[in-house]
């Protein structure tokens, strides 16, 4: 069960959920000081020359706020928002069908931009950077290309791997922005006002045992307060106090630092089938039945930012703080460790 906590597409059931709490503009998005004013001066900026933004990339682990600002922004500048997503484009025709679309200053939103097609991404580039489009009609002897001028508009690229993008895509981007975890009390800041939109009750210290396991998540604080909702009104009167979250928390198995299941999994696995590691992350991956790609970027940022596990270019190190969360002892001649 925790981990469809981590999860979320398109067509998830929270999404309702989702959408109700998300901040419309920058007074309500709480935490990344740095993003939102660098965005805001930008945006400022924008309206004094009445010109169209830079484009701009966030990139961070999911549920930090990359939608979320994305929306935020359209919101600030009164343009228009074209969603889309990096797998979703799959011929040069889908970005010109999307590309023509837009009017001056709209914003075209491309979430997990890292998935986009190498032949999409050389097309993206005139059209980011001249806003113009070539494109090649027939083939072989009969091939030419046309060329579209396009509105000057604004592409914002989500990524939770800015790694994988490459340095060409990279450079053409005016602004990148990375999004961190967020802080225990700027998450119980965020829980708060969730409540409040849901009509929970909710104690001071309720909304900062929840966040002190959401980690550093907003869309993890809002889920596990969705839960602890539900328990409050079954178990309880409603309220969300800090021993109701306790016990409702406990009942999903998401310990005092927010690891589940999975992470504890990963740690164990690391601990006692690799003595500590280094174990390469597929390895490690087909010890836990999980897929790499989710175990490099759901929980491995959190285990590495906790201080529980260490990437070494031989590979994923177990630290002295894993052996402790799962009660383990510590080999001082573990390799991985020397
Ligand atoms: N700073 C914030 N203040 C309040 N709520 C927030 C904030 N950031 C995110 N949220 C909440 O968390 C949810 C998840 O955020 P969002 O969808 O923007 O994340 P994301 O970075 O796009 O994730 P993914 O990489 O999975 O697409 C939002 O629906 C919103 O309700
Ligand atoms: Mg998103």
């Amino acid at each position: 069960m925790p981990e469809s906590f981590y999860q979320q597409t398109n067509e998830s059931p929270d999404q309702q959920f989702d959408q109700s709490l998300r901040p419309p503009g920058f007074e309500d998005f709480h935490g990344q000081e740095k993003v939102t004013e660098r965005l805001m001066l930008m945006v400022e900026a924008a309206r004094m020359r009445d010109d169209v933004l830079e484009h701009i990339l966030l990139s961070g682990p999911p549920g930090l706020g990359k939608t979320t600002l994305a929306n935020i922004v359209s919101n600030a500048t009164g343009t228009n928002l074209h969603t889309t997503s990096g797998p979703q484009i799959e011929k040069a025709g889908d970005l010109a069908g999307i590309l023509t679309n837009i009017q001056k200053g709209d914003i075209l939103f491309i979430d997990e931009i890292h998935r986009l097609h190498p032949a999409i991404e050389e097309y993206l580039y005139p059209a980011m950077e001249d806003y113009r489009l070539d494109i090649i009609i027939d083939s072989g002897p009969s091939a030419r290309s046309i060329q579209l001028n396009l509105p000057k508009f604004t592409l914002v690229g989500a990524t939770t791997r800015s790694g994988m993008l490459t340095a060409p895509l990279r450079s053409r981007f005016g602004l990148v922005n990375r999004l961190d975890y967020y802080t225990t009390a700027q998450l119980a800041h965020i829980i708060n006002r969730s409540a409040q939109l849901l009509g929970v009750e909710i104690q001071d210290e309720g909304a900062t045992e929840i966040a002190s396991r959401s980690r550093g998540t907003p869309r993890i604080a809002n889920n596990l307060l969705r839960w602890v909702r539900d328990y409050a009104q079954v178990r309880a009167d409603g309220t969300i106090t800090p021993s109701i979250a306790h016990d409702a928390l406990a009942m999903i198995e998401i310990d005092n630092d927010g690891l589940d299941e999975m992470d504890k999994r990963i740690l164990e696995a690391a601990i006692y089938k690799f003595n500590g590691g280094p174990v390469g992350l597929s390895t490690l991956a087909v010890a836990i039945g999980e897929d790499a790609s989710t175990l490099e970027e759901v929980h491995e940022p959190f285990l590495i930012m906790q201080g529980f596990l260490k990437r070494t270019p031989r590979g994923r190190v177990a630290l002295p703080a894993a052996y402790t969360k799962i009660g383990a002892t510590p080999d001082p001649q573990q390799p991985g460790l020397l």
